[in-house]
């Protein structure tokens, strides 16, 4: 009996270290541990031994079926793992691909930066529609039927819709069929974003100060500085007695969480019809002086238009260009740039 188990031994050792496969080791198991397998019947047949063989023999059996389960066991793992290698060919040495997530755009990316800025001022953030009517582009900003800024080259005029019916309008504004939209109601793609001073001021009571950003539109020439589609923030904050002191303190905070300290810039008077007096931002860029921003004190006839008693109230408003802004900012060349789509420019944000 000794003998046997020693020659099962052997066998057992020998099947296992031969074994290509798991499949072989399978056999292996059912050879000797199966329900008929060679160890099994030696075990089941201890009951018939004599006591004292069986003392002998008992334990050898039971060692050598934990060795072969606990070989095959061993064996079974090294087969598995291997087969997972070839299969799925991992290689884990090999450098990662890269995954080429989406880039914010410069627009948006510094658009949520000066939201932040004035929301950390207290200043609220609101936003208007992009086609407006001629009364809030222009009527209702005190700026006068004559003003250059009306003229058909530098707005979209949209086509006019009467009594449901739409016809490109004529230079008086007359549609193709004859009809005439009431002036006040031609509609346009917004050249600033200053009529939202006067939906805002219609519907709300001072004191407030608000920002406005947004997309304007202007029908004209473009070259490195000019767009016809563009960003700008309005700013206005109006109460009894907000004075041109406190817009100069707002903007030099603004500039400076913007750009940093020490940043330059200075104001020089200009003349909008909606504000008096009337300033312009310039900063450099390129070498170059750039306007950044139109602004001044809210002309009374703007408070009168909105239904404010001008001798009550007083404020500030500003416009500031965006893509000026970012364009110093991100030291982008050209402001056609924007809205090229080029991804290698994309790509840089
Ligand atoms: N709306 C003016 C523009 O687009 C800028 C401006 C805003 C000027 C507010 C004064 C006050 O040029």
């Amino acid at each position: 009996m000794k003998e046997k188990i020693e020659e099962i031994k052997k066998l057992a050792l020998e099947m296992a270290e031969k074994a290509k496969d798991s499949k072989e080791l399978e056999n292996l198991e059912t050879k000797f541990l199966g329900r008929k397998g060679e160890l099994t019947q030696i075990l089941r047949s201890l009951k018939d031994l004599a006591i004292e063989e069986r003392r002998i023999i008992g334990p050898l059996a039971q060692k050598l079926k934990k060795e072969v389960e606990e070989l095959v066991a061993e064996k079974m793992k090294e087969f598995q793992a291997s087969s997972f290698k070839l299969q799925s060919k991992i290689d884990i040495t090999k450098p990662g691909k890269k995954i080429h997530g989406g880039h914010i755009h410069p627009l948006n990316k510094i658009e949520k930066e000066i939201r932040d800025i004035f929301l950390s001022m207290n200043f609220s953030v609101v936003e208007g529609p992009e086609v407006e009517t001629d009364y809030y582009n222009f009527d209702a900003l005190n700026i006068p039927k004559d003003h250059p800024a009306r003229d058909a080259w530098d707005t979209f005029w949209l086509k006019q819709s009467v009594g449901g019916l739409f016809a490109r309008p004529d230079s008086q504004g007359k549609s193709g069929l004859g009809l005439k939209t009431p002036d006040k109601e031609r509609k346009l793609l917004r050249t600033h974003t200053s009529p939202m001073q006067i939906h805002y001021m219609q519907t709300h009571q001072p004191p407030f100060q608000i920002i406005v950003p947004g997309r304007t539109f202007r029908y004209e020439a473009t070259d490195a500085s000019h767009e016809t589609t563009f960003g700008q923030v309005e700013g206005l904050m109006v109460g009894e007695d907000v004075s041109l002191a406190n817009f100069k303190f707002i903007i030099e905070k603004f500039l400076t969480r913007l750009f940093g300290e020490g940043v330059e810039f200075d104001f020089r008077p200009n003349y909008y019809p909606f504000v008096e007096p009337g300033v312009d931002v310039y900063m450099k860029w390129q070498n170059k002086e750039l306007e950044v921003a139109g602004a001044g004190m809210v002309h009374p006839e703007v408070f009168r238009a909105v239904g404010y008693d001008p001798y009550k109230t007083q404020g500030f408003a500003f416009g500031f260009g965006l893509n000026r802004l970012a364009m110093i900012k991100y030291k982008i060349p050209d402001i056609r740039l924007f809205n090229s789509g080029d991804l290698r420019f994309i790509k840089q944000f």
